[in-house]
C-alpha cells in the first residue's frame, strides 16, 4: 500500500492549549505566533491555538493565529456554555478553516462538579453543540474523562452531539488512566454502537500519567480513530500529552503494521522541538524518544563499531528523518578503538595502528576520570602525545 492509498490520520496539535496549560509553560504572544507558524508549516491539520475565554491574551493569540495560518485549520476551546462558545467563535472565525471545540466532563466525578443530573447534562450538550454548529461548520465535541464514563451514558451523549451537528468526536483519556487494549476496545465499541458514528471522525486525546499516551493513541487509531491529539515534546499538564513526534515517527517507521499516512513533514520535528523547549522553558529529557539529546547518540564500543559499519545495526531511523544532521558518537569509557579512530579522523588526525594503540590507552585513562569526552579533550590528548613523541 502506498501512502496515498493509506487511511489518513489527522494530526491535531494542542501544544498551545493543553501544552501551555502545564504549570510554568506560559508563552508570550510572539512565542505562540512563532510556534503556530512552525506547526502550520510542518503540516499539522488542526492547531488548537488556545482557550479564548480564559484571558484577553489567549483571545488575541487565537485570533491572530487564525488570521495568519495558511494550511492548518484553527481551533479554540470552549466549555459547554454559550458565553464561552461565542467568545471562541469571535477568535477562530478569522481562520479559513475555523473549528470550535466544546467539552464537558461526563464521568460520575466530573458530573458532580456542576452538579448536573445525567438528563440535565444531556440537555446542556444538546443546546451547546447546536449553538456551536449554528456558528461554525466544523465542531468538535469532547466528553471529558470519557475513559471513566459509563459506556451507556457515553454512547447516549455522543449520539446527541452527532445529531446536533458535531463533526469530530474526541475521546479524552483526561487522567491518563486507560491502557492500549482498553483504548482500542472503547473506540471500536463507540463506532459500532453509536448511531451516526460513521458520519463523524473519532479522535483520541491521551495523557501520559502511566506512560502509555503514545501506545493508547496508536491503539485507538488501529480501532478506527482518525485524529490524534498531541503536543510537541509531549508538553502538557502533569506527565503531559501524547507526543506528536512519537506518533508520527511510529506510523512512519512501522508503517508495515501501522499503515496510516499523515501530512507531517517529519524533517521539521527537531527544530520545532527545540523551539518549544526553549519558549516553554521545559527541557527535553536526554533519553526522550525521537527528540532527546541521546536519541541518536551512541557510546558503547559495540554500538559505535556497529554504527560505523552499518547505521541500521543500532538505528531504526536516520537522524536526517527528523531534521538532525548526524548521529553522534559520544566518546566515553565505553567507546572502542574504531570509534576513537573515526572521531580523530574527523578532527584531522590520521593515526597509524601503533599511534592509535598508544592514544587509546591515554584516552581510556582520561575517560575513567571524566564522564564525557569532548572534541577539545581529544585535541589536547593528541597535542600531549605529539609533545612526548
Ligand atoms: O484532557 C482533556 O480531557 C482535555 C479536554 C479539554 C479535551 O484536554
Ligand atoms: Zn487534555
Amino acid at each position: 500500500m502506498t501512502s496515498s492509498t493509506q487511511d489518513r490520520v489527522k494530526i491535531f496539535d494542542t501544544t498551545l492549549r493543553d501544552g501551555e496549560q502545564s504549570p510554568g509553560a506560559t508563552m508570550t504572544h510572539a512565542e505562540k505566533l512563532e510556534i503556530a507558524g512552525l506547526l502550520d508549516e510542518m503540516g499539522v491539520d488542526i492547531i488548537e491555538a488556545g482557550f479564548p475565554i480564559a484571558s484577553e491574551g489567549d483571545f488575541q493569540a487565537v485570533s491572530e493565529i487564525a488570521k495568519n495560518a495558511v494550511n492548518s485549520s484553527i481551533c479554540g476551546l470552549a466549555r459547554a456554555n454559550i458565553t464561552d462558545i461565542d467568545r471562541c467563535w469571535e477568535a477562530v472565525k478569522h481562520s479559513a478553516q475555523p473549528r470550535i471545540h466544546t467539552f464537558i466532563g461526563t464521568s460520575p466525578l466530573h458530573r458532580a462538579i456542576p452538579n448536573l443530573s445525567m438528563d440535565e447534562m444531556a440537555e446542556r450538550i444538546e443546546q451547546t453543540v447546536t449553538h456551536a454548529r449554528n456558528l461554525c461548520p466544523d465542531v468538535q465535541w469532547s466528553p471529558m474523562d470519557a475513559t471513566r464514563t459509563e459506556h451507556d451514558y457515553l454512547c447516549r451523549v455522543i449520539e446527541i452531539a452527532i445529531k446536533c451537528g458535531a463533526t469530530t468526536i474526541n475521546i479524552p483519556d483526561t487522567v491518563g488512566y486507560t491502557a492500549p487494549r482498553e483504548s482500542a476496545d472503547l473506540i471500536a465499541m463507540l463506532i459500532e454502537k453509536v448511531p451516526g458514528a460513521d458520519t463523524v471522525t473519532f479522535a483520541t486525546h491521551c495523557h501520559n500519567d502511566l506512560g502509555m499516551a503514545t501506545a493508547n493513541a496508536l491503539a485507538a487509531v488501529e480501532a478506527g480513530a482518525r485524529q490524534i491529539e498531541c503536543t510537541i515534546n509531549g508538553l502538557g499538564e502533569r506527565a503531559g500529552n501524547t507526543a506528536l513526534e512519537e506518533v508520527v515517527m511510529a506510523m512512519k517507521v512501522r508503517n508495515d503494521i501501522l499503515p496510516y499516512a499523515t501530512r507531517i513533514d517529519a524533517t521539521k520535528i527537531m527544530n520545532i522541538s527545540r523551539r518549544v523547549s526553549s519558549v516553554s522553558g521545559f527541557a527535553v529529557q536526554p533519553n526522550k524518544a525521537i527528540v532527546g539529546k541521546n536519541a541518536f547518540a551512541h557510546e558503547s564500543g559495540i554500538h559505535q563499531d556497529g554504527m560505523l559499519k552499518n547505521a541500521e545495526t543500532f538505528e531504526i531511523m536516520r537522524p536526517s528523518d527528523i531534521g538532525l544532521s548526524e548521529t553522534s558518537l559520544v566518546m566515553g569509557k565505553h567507546s572502542g578503538r574504531a570509534a576513537l579512530r573515526a572521531k580523530l579522523a574527523d578532527l584531522g588526525y590520521d593515526l597509524g595502528d601503533n599511534q592509535l594503540k598508544d592514544v587509546f590507552v591515554r584516552f581510556k585513562a582520561l575517560a575513567d576520570r571524566k564522564k564525557e569526552i569532548y572534541d577539545d579533550d581529544l585535541v589536547a590528548l593528541m597535542q600531549d602525545s605529539s609533545a612526548e613523541a
